[in-house]
């Protein structure tokens, strides 16, 4: 992280104030999303670090690394001619709802399903990024959410291990609950965001419904593989998902994105 470094020698150049504003509102959506996995991560480091030091200090590490792009979102904000906004209505409500999940295994579910629009948003919109300055922020990005995936597979492995009476049923139905309203969230995001990332709403919804829906489906002990009917509801089919190679929580995956200097970002 400390070598690492944002160039931003070259400025910017939009065609509309249009544009410059979706791309302040988009940056600002990622900024936010940094600010409450930092916060979330650190609250349960300090949970844990008694009875599970080694769970605490991987817990910190990802909450630093959360941090660490937080930082580099808000220098980039201000040379895209923007800062940190307030959060809009819709936004605050949201992270206030997610802010009073206290159990952790809640919490890591909605972290992990949050990393991964992240990641596809960003993957997304990486196919039309030209300015090399957007293209590292993005690639930075899509390489280290993309890893925090199976990190929160892991931790809610770890949670469940420490609480195994926890109801599968509950955590089921958080799952659905969330991937409904992810989902449904790229509506008021592509009245904010199009306009720069260019990425059409129902691309961004059907690459939502497929990446949220291959999460769990061959992670048998966690007992969260959606429905054949809730599947069918999204339009999705179990064989098709499947075809599509090792989900985002695989050990494959994760080990491929395990060492950041071999990781090879690629557009969605
Ligand atoms: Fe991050
Ligand atoms: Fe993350």
């Amino acid at each position: 992280m400390s070598v690492e470094k944002l160039d931003l020698s070259s400025p910017i150049a939009f065609d509309s104030a249009e544009e410059r504003n979706a791309a302040i509102a988009f940056f600002n959506a990622a900024y936010r999303a940094e600010e409450s996995g930092l916060r979330q991560a650190h609250e349960l480091a300090d949970e844990v670090a008694r009875t599970d030091p080694g769970l605490a200090e991987c817990l910190r590490l990802y909450g630093d690394e959360e941090g660490w792009h937080r930082g580099i979102l808000r220098e980039f904000l201000e040379w895209l001619g923007g800062c940190v906004r307030p959060m809009g209505r819709t936004t605050r409500t949201f992270y206030a709802l997610y802010g009073r999940a206290k159990r952790m295994e809640s919490i890591v579910l909605v972290n992990l399903m949050f990393e991964t629009i992240g990641s596809t948003t960003y993957r997304l919109a990486l196919r039309r990024a030209t300015h090399p300055a957007v293209r590292q922020m993005l690639t930075i990005l899509t390489r280290d959410e993309s890893f925090h995936v199976p990190l929160n597979v892991h931790f809610l492995r770890s949670a469940l291990a420490r609480c195994p009476e926890v109801s599968r049923a509950r955590l089921r139905a958080l799952y659905y609950g969330t991937f409904a309203a992810l989902v449904a969230s790229t509506i008021p995001s592509r009245r904010r965001a199009e306009p720069f990332d260019r990425i059409r709403g129902e691309v961004l919804a059907r690459a939502y419904r497929v990446e949220l829906a291959r999460l769990f489906l061959e992670e048998e002990d966690l007992g969260l593989a959606p429905s054949p009917l809730f599947l069918k509801l999204f339009g999705l089919d179990r064989a098709k998902l499947l075809g599509r190679g090792p989900s985002a929580v695989s050990l494959e995956a994760a080990e491929r994105s395990a060492d950041r200097a071999d990781v090879v970002v690629e557009a969605y």
